[in-house]
């Protein structure tokens, strides 16, 4: 037989003010296979606020209050973690609750369900979700009852808790504020039915999801009204790529959208994304359209709730948001965007292609990496060249500027003309962009241009 201990609270002193501070599980490898003769689920729910940052307390007393630091007026973050083999406690747990913290003035429920989720079969741990949110939303119709709405709910699940996030979204019927999913878990999920077992978008008024690993512990499939692949969704740069590098090796890809999702609130660059249909394709730059997206590209982490009514929309016609982006190896992980639209009039260039770095005022040049090359300049036609930085370049003053021409002959005294080019921060959409006419290039050699504003009519 197996039991199943459920608890909503711990035992404290007393005393109200001198109850000790809450405590996240602190399990071994030994549990796990403690578990394989004897599984349990223990449940705690342990919320944080501006007021006990410090002092993690019970989110409903024993007494089926609620904790007087809840107030029911703000929004309600709550924090689910996944399998946990070695039942550690999440290393990212507690700079994560900081910064949404730092961040908003929220409730935060951490839902440590570690017991549940240190065992050896992970079959078994899946099963458990399922009780898991039965669970909560047993919890939660408490708290609609001390006053809570579930428009104000926002659940964060990471693996297996994203999953666990949909499931109290199918039991409230869509009815939650927000899902998101990082990294949601790919074995037991992948390739099943959409809808029935697995996070889906119609959980959540909104669901954003972001994809690290998705050959691996993540789940390929789009789930969300937003999907995010950085990098692709696999190989995040940063990440060691053998084996020799232990569990190290097996959890960073997948881990890495929780961090993304962290840097995202902590850093001032946007961490923003290109709604495309593959990362081949955006790959080659042709995504840098974000028109249908309010002007702005979709940015990735807490801030992706701004694009919410947009994204709604789009699924309500059926039309999924996946989008791309690269990052950097290391926090932030940002990569600073700009695009190039050249316009040039005549067919001569045909045969080649552009690059292009930036100064600033004081002559500091960067160099980017630039996206596939082989685009064609066509007459009179618009040609856009995405490029990403690895720092922002703020304040650029000019454009260095080469033209290569696919060909071994090279031609010394043939010319290029340039009609226009407009350069563009898509990092900050709110930068000014900037402008250059009537350019005459030659093969391979960078000619550096003054660039200004644009005019009204320029643009
Ligand atoms: C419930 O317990 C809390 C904390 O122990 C206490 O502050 C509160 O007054 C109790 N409420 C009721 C209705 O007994
Ligand atoms: C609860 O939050 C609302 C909205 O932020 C605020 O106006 C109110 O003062 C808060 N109540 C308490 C008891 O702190
Ligand atoms: C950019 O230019 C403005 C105005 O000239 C100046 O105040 C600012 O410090 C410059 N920023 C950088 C990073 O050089």
């Amino acid at each position: 037989m197996r039991v199943f201990v459920f608890l909503c609270l711990m035992c404290w002193a007393r005393s109200e003010n001198k109850r000790p501070c809450l405590k996240f599980s602190q399990l071994s490898i030994k549990d796990s296979f403690k578990d394989l003769f004897n599984p349990q689920i223990e449940i705690f729910l342990i919320m944080y606020t501006r007021n006990n940052l410090n002092c993690p307390e019970p989110l409903l007393e024993r007494n089926n209050s609620l904790n007087v630091n809840f107030n029911t007026s703000r929004k309600t973050v709550w924090l689910i973690h996944g399998y946990r083999p070695l039942g550690s406690i999440p290393a990212w747990l507690q700079g994560f609750l900081r910064s949404l913290l730092k961040h908003e003035d929220i409730n935060i429920v951490v839902v440590d369900w570690n017991r549940g989720a240190t065992t050896l079969i992970y079959d078994r741990a899946v099963k458990n979700t399922w009780k898991v949110a039965v669970y909560l939303s047993e919890c939660i119709r408490k708290l609609l009852m001390h006053g809570a709405s579930l428009a104000n709910f926002h659940f964060i699940g990471m693996s297996l808790g994203a999953h666990i996030s949909g499931f109290v979204g199918k039991i409230f019927q869509g009815q939650l504020g927000r899902i998101t999913g990082l990294d949601p878990a790919g074995p037991k999920f992948s390739g099943k039915p959409p809808n029935g077992r697995l996070l889906h978008y119609t959980d959540a008024k909104f669901v954003d999801v972001i994809h690290s690993d998705i050959d691996g512990l993540g789940i390929n499939e789009p789930l969300g009204h937003i999907d995010f692949y950085p990098n692709g969704g696999k190989k995040q740069p940063g990440c060691p790529k053998s084996i020799f590098a232990g569990i190290k090796f097996i959890k960073c890809n997948h881990q890495r959208a929780v961090y993304l999702f962290m840097a995202a609130l902590e850093t001032k660059c946007n961490i923003i994304s290109f709604p495309c249909h593959s990362y081949k394709d955006y790959k080659t730059g042709s995504c840098t359209d974000c028109d249908n997206f309010k002007k702005s590209c979709p940015r990735l982490g807490y801030q992706a709730e701004l694009w919410n009514d947009v994204l709604i929309e789009r699924m309500r016609t059926s039309l999924r948001t996946t989008v791309f982006l690269d990052t950097a190896a290391k926090s932030p992980f940002c990569m600073y965007y700009f695009v190039l639209s050249i316009i040039v009039l005549d067919g001569a260039m045909k045969d080649g292609y552009v690059t292009f770095n930036l100064k600033n005022q004081l002559g500091k040049t960067e160099e980017p990496r630039l996206y596939k090359k082989n685009k064609v300049f066509g007459n009179l036609q618009e040609v856009k060249i995405l490029a990403e930085f690895l720092n922002d370049v703020v304040n650029i003053s000019h454009i260095g500027l080469t033209y290569h021409r696919r060909s071994n002959q090279q031609c010394s005294t043939c010319e290029y003309s340039i009609q226009s080019l407009m350069l563009k921060s898509l990092t900050y959409p709110e930068r000014p962009p900037l402008c250059k006419h009537e350019i005459v290039l030659k093969e391979n050699e960078e000619i550096c241009l003054h660039v200004h504003t644009c005019s009204a009519e320029e643009l």
